[in-house]
């Protein structure tokens, strides 16, 4: 299968590769796989004033789970964790044109964003 030249810029160069220390509490984390092919997503973000200023990635999957969770560190920052919320895997497969059978690759990608926000709000609480 050949990827289209949006997913290759991803792939190649990937945006906020990385992570966010975990013990910082205006940092939210999360580890999400797909159990159909066993890739790994670890997503970071950094909220202030409820507005992410920073988001980052490490991903250990195909060429598609790497370029939707770059794609989504770009959409994610300047954002509010509402509007974060929001973010669909539709938004970000329609955005990077990916092939049908690579649909599900950024499902790691939504559920990444939504878990990380998730403990963010969850330290939160705790504190
Ligand atoms: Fe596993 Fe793409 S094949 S996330």
């Amino acid at each position: 299968m050949s990827y289209n030249q949006k997913i290759l810029n991803h792939f190649n160069l990937p945006k906020n590769v990385g992570e966010l220390d975990e013990n910082n509490d205006q940092v939210g984390s999360s580890l999400v796989g797909a159990p159909s092919c066993g890739d790994v997503l670890k997503f970071s973000i950094k909220i202030e004033n409820n507005i992410i200023i920073d988001a980052k990635f490490l991903a250990f999957g195909c060429g598609a789970a790497i370029a939707s969770s770059s794609l989504l560190t770009e959409k994610v920052i300047g954002k509010t964790l509402n509007e974060a919320e929001e973010i669909s895997n539709q938004e970000i497969a329609s955005e990077l044109e990916l092939p049908p059978i690579k649909y599900h690759c950024s499902v790691l990608a939504e559920e990444a964003i939504k878990d990380a926000i998730k403990d963010y709000k969850n330290k939160r609480i705790k504190s």
